[in-house]
């Protein structure tokens, strides 16, 4: 029996090609999240379903789907939008898209570090305004990161690669995270291990690569942010609810940090209305991994799963 396949939004034509020759391929003909009832009603009797990082894939959605359903492809590498024990008890395969976006988040991270630092988000505003500006021996003046420390949390892929770039910028390297990397990892980076504790209060520059879960979810709250220099930066191109928003706020705005390079927030699209209001925060629209090639890499990457596993084999990038 042909399978049937549902795409909750559109994806890259050369992934969809490879759908369209495994089944019965239905794409969302709409350019947005699907809400929750237009999503069920999708995906009823899907034998396999490409999931955007803006679908809720819980108990609700595995009943809307059926006893069909055997592999649910999550076009991301985090997988904090699928309830995966949920997906195990059905027998449902959870994959997700990681390496593939690796080196592209990997540089927008360094380049929030680099905005954040210099000041670059505001130097940009200030021009648009059309305010005569001068240059000056103390105008605008931004942090230099030669020598600095760069404190890593979560030293996966995404971690790692942000660390190789900074190595490049002169910062040195210290990494925190539920276990310790390999030697060879940190031999390579020159990295030294931390407690969370000790990393934000050494820091200069904090950037955040965990996965959101339970155990992180508002890790960098009020305690947290306490603990860090007047001095430092924090970068966030995770998980917006990795950080308690609202403390992150009361942060920048009292100067217990010097400044912020956000690319994810707590209640996306929403921006905490406090952040949109101060000149130290830089704020990007979730791009970390928005290059045409990466995308298109992703997408194909989550079309290969579903097909290996349709085909009766083994996923290629199964979550757990
Ligand atoms: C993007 O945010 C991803 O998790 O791939």
């Amino acid at each position: 029996m042909t399978a049937r396949i549902v795409v909750t939004r559109a994806i890259p034509e050369p992934a969809l090609d490879e759908l369209r020759a495994a089944g019965d391929t239905w794409v969302s003909p709409h350019d947005r999240a699907l809400a929750a009832a237009e999503l069920h009603a999708a995906i009823r009797g899907a034998d396999a379903v490409v999931t955007l990082l803006h679908d809720r894939v819980d108990d609700a959605f595995l009943d809307a789907a059926g006893d069909a359903l055997r592999v649910v492809a999550n076009v991301a590498v985090g997988y904090d939008n699928v309830d995966v024990p949920a997906c195990a008890r059905r027998g449902v395969v959870v994959t997700n898209t990681p390496g593939v976006l690796t080196e592209a988040t990997a540089d927008i991270a360094l380049a929030l570090i680099l905005m954040a630092t210099r000041r670059l988000g505001e130097a940009e505003r200030l021009i648009r305004t059309g305010e005569p500006w001068a240059w000056s021996m103390t105008f605008l003046l931004g942090t230099g990161l030669r020598g600095k420390t760069l404190g890593i949390v979560g030293l996966g892929q995404i971690g790692r690669a942000t660390a190789l770039r900074a190595r490049a910028l002169g910062l040195e390297i210290a990494y925190t995270g539920p276990r310790r990397a390999g030697e060879s990892v940190e031999a390579e980076l020159e990295a030294r291990y931390l407690p969370l504790g000790e990393l934000l209060e050494t820091a200069d520059v904090v950037s955040l690569h965990c996965p959101l879960n339970d155990e992180t979810r508002h890790l960098i709250d009020a305690a947290a942010l306490a603990h860090m220099n007047p001095t430092a930066f924090l970068v966030n191109t995770t998980r917006g609810p990795v950080v308690d928003e609202g403390a992150l706020v009361d942060a920048l705005r009292a100067g217990a940090i010097a400044g912020a390079g956000l690319d994810v927030y707590e209640r996306e699209p929403v921006v905490h209305p406090g952040l949109l209001e101060l000149e130290n925060v830089v704020l990007l629209p979730h791009l970390g991994s928005a290059t045409v090639e990466t995308r298109t890499e992703m997408a194909l990457l989550a079309a290969r799963n579903v097909v290996a596993v349709l085909a009766g084999g083994p996923p290629l990038s199964p979550v757990a």
